[in-house]
């Protein structure tokens, strides 16, 4: 069996296989094939590749010689040509936003798999790539911020006068989120964060943060059984943003990482708040791809809104993406290791598995489900 890394078409920095990653491929009876440069901007080097016993491509049509292909982002139209029917393709594709690829995807007979639709099950968190990258986002968001913050984030007692430590708000204690308020902590800030999910709240608190929150009849039901937030009445919405307004106003920093999968993000910041900020404060937007927390935020733009810095970020694992890569291949490689037969060493796909079924988007000429059509 062959697997066929594709280097990144996009400005992404990341990669889908590690040095390490590919050694473990190796050791399994596979033969791996990178494309040139590919681990570049993760600080990983073809000869790096090369003494983990990969082969460098400077032909892209090796993709067809594959039964696997392996990349960070969906592949683009030239990739997807080169693609056998039969191939497997594990990547993220962002299904509910890619009907066209995935249609292309379809019809080539190729099968693939969205990493980022892996179940939240503990079986399968060693393959889970959204906390992995998540975690890496928010630690980031907060590092990002405090470069662009004009003033110190703990409190300094100098013979010059006191410094106040800085206020960070967290939207959204998620992975991402928990890993933002655990950073901010760490650089001495005071953090206090909003979820409407219940079980944030002790998560919150654990890290040292104050959980400000609605509480009332939904929130008691605001989690879905994968444990996600679900879509909240505009009755809900409207006491969220009071709160909001009230807290917002004392704050230096905000850190938005609020999703629903699948859905646009929740809106959890208006033009009006931005305004009541103090300037020189700043706005990290992670939720800016998907339609933003931030009604200021443009997704790949810093922007200066009344003196206030409102950052609509863009594939911020990117920007760290030595670590990311690392982790993205382990995810990879955890799910791999349950496509592969340990005797044969080929692809033996069990259909059934909750995982594959969970991730599985085209196979034999079809989409797995219409809400990606
Ligand atoms: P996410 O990225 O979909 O959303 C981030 C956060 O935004 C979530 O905490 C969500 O509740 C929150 N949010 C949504 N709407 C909001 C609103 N209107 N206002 C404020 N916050 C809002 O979620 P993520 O980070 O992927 O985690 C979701 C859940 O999955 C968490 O409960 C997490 O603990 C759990 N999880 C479980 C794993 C496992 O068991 N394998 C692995 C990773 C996460």
């Amino acid at each position: 069996m062959q697997v066929y890394i594709l280097k990144e078409s996009n400005s992404d920095s990341r990669v889908a296989a590690s040095p390490d990653t590919v050694k473990k491929m190796k050791d399994w009876g596979i033969n791996v094939v990178i494309q040139d440069n590919a681990g570049l901007k993760s600080n990983f080097s073809n000869e790096e590749y090369i003494k983990s016993g990969a082969t460098i491509s400077n032909e892209i049509t090796d993709i067809s010689k594959s039964d696997l292909i392996l990349k960070i982002n969906k592949p683009n139209d030239d990739e997807i040509a080169l693609m056998n029917e039969g191939s497997v393709l594990i990547a993220s594709l962002d299904p509910y936003n890619n009907s066209e690829t995935l249609n292309k995807l379809k019809d080539k007979g190729v099968t693939s798999f969205a990493m980022e639709l892996m179940p939240r099950i503990t079986r399968a968190q060693s393959m889970d790539i959204l906390s992995s990258q998540s975690n890496l986002a928010g630690y980031k968001a907060v590092i990002d911020a405090t470069y662009l913050f004009n003033k110190a984030m703990p409190m300094m007692m100098t013979a010059a006068g006191t410094i106040a430590p800085a206020k960070v708000i967290v939207f959204g204690a998620g992975v991402a989120g928990l890993q933002a308020i655990a950073t901010a902590k760490r650089l001495g800030a005071i953090v206090s964060a909003t979820d409407v999910r219940m079980a944030a709240k002790e998560q919150v608190e654990s890290l040292g943060g104050k959980f400000v929150m609605v509480e009332d009849d939904e929130t008691k039901d605001a989690e879905t059984s994968g444990g996600y937030a679900k879509e909240m009445s505009e009755e809900f919405k409207l006491k969220q943003a009071k709160l909001i307004s009230e807290t917002l106003e004392s704050q230096d920093i905000a850190i938005c990482t609020a999703l629903i999968p699948g859905k646009k993000a929740p809106l959890l910041i208006s033009k009006e708040q931005v305004n009541s900020m103090k300037p020189g404060s700043i706005i990290i937007d992670l939720a800016a791809e998907s339609g933003g927390n931030c009604e200021c935020s443009v997704a790949g733009e810093t922007n200066n809104v009344n003196g206030v810095t409102v950052v609509g970020v863009k594939n911020i694992t990117s920007t760290i993406s030595q670590d990311a890569s690392s982790l993205f291949s382990k995810n990879v490689l955890n799910f791999l290791d349950l496509l592969i037969d340990n005797e044969t060493k080929e692809l033996s796909i069990d259909w059934e598995d909750e995982i594959v079924k969970g991730i599985l988007v085209t196979k034999n000429k079809e989409i797995t489900n219409e809400e990606f059509i």
